[in-house]
């Protein structure tokens, strides 16, 4: 588990790490790009991306330039997220928040660069073209306005009252859970996998999603603002799993979804590392 882990994380750094290095007059873009691009995280999408075309497979190296049109979509969302206008954070992976070190202008223009290249990379696989066109569909429509950018928008209008845990779901599937599923599906898309496998992945990821932002609220609440890498307690206006039920029954919340994405791997014959990252996001710090 750990070595595929590793492999999957150094894979992933290595590949990032040479994009947006040319020598440009707008390199003050770039620099900005690269600074949250590269300043670490857990990279848990890239990893679905890869995890998932081994296991339908194919070869992960092919899905590379899939793995990394997640993160710099999920790397942008991140730091509109943080911007003055939205959650106002000045920390973010262990680093001041892009805005903070490039001015709002910048950040903006960083996050629109990030959301842009990733098409590009996408486009740039050496994979057949209807695997490039059904990615290009998958993550337009998780990232976009039906996917985590709505979901962004239902996040803020709930901000001044008090929602029902439908309204929750509502907001949580969008804003974590969508961008989770298109990592998910891109890995099958990319392996070529079959309708099925597209549809299993893509419960493994509702299930796992709805854990990861539930842990994500917990964490804001009763985690460690060094560990995490950004400040704590600045949901507590936030319609959160945690406002409506307390950390005790969000963290039996968080052990029952983790089940059910496992659950949905039961088609699977080898999905014990995906079962085990599900499994080890229980406990997760950070
Ligand atoms: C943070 O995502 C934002 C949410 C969707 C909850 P991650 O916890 O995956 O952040 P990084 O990539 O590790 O920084
Ligand atoms: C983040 O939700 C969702 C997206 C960035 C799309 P949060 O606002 O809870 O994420 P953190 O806690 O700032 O990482
Ligand atoms: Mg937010
Ligand atoms: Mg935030
Ligand atoms: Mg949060």
């Amino acid at each position: 588990m750990n070595d595929l882990m590793q492999r999957y994380m150094d894979r992933t750094e290595e590949y990032l790490a040479r994009c947006f290095t040319n020598d440009v007059p707008q390199k003050k873009l770039f620099e900005a790009m690269r600074y949250s691009l590269l300043a670490g995280g857990k990279r848990l999408r890239p990893v679905m991306v890869l995890a998932f075309c081994e296991l339908c497979g194919g070869n992960a190296e092919n899905a590379l330039p899939f793995a990394a049109a997640l993160e710099m979509v999920h790397t942008y969302s991140l730091i509109h997220d943080d911007l003055p206008c939205m959650d106002n954070d000045d920390y973010r992976r262990g680093k001041l928040t892009n805005h903070r070190v490039f001015g709002e202008a910048t950040a903006v223009l960083a996050g629109d660069g990030l959301l842009t290249a990733a098409f590009g990379q996408l486009a740039s696989a050496k994979l057949p073209a209807e695997r490039i066109v059904e990615a290009v569909r998958v993550l337009s429509l998780c990232a976009g306005e039906m996917g985590m950018v709505g979901g962004q928008v239902l996040d803020m209008d709930a901000e001044t009252r008090i929602c029902t845990e439908q309204e929750v779901i509502d907001i949580q599937s969008r804003k974590t859970g969508a961008l989770i599923s298109a990592a998910c599906q891109l890995g099958v898309i990319a392996a070529g996998g079959s309708s099925k496998q597209q549809t299993a992945a893509a419960q493994y990821a509702d299930s796992l999603g709805l854990a990861f932002q539930i842990q994500d609220d917990i964490l804001d609440v009763i985690g460690d603002a060094g560990k995490l890498g950004k400040a704590t307690g600045v949901d507590k206006n936030k319609n959160t799993f945690v406002r409506l039920y307390g950390v005790e029954t969000c963290k039996e919340m968080v052990a029952r979804e983790t089940e059910k994405a496992v659950h949905a791997l039961d088609s699977f014959d080898n999905a014990d590392f995906l079962i085990g990252l599900a499994r080890e996001l229980v406990h997760r710090e950070f």
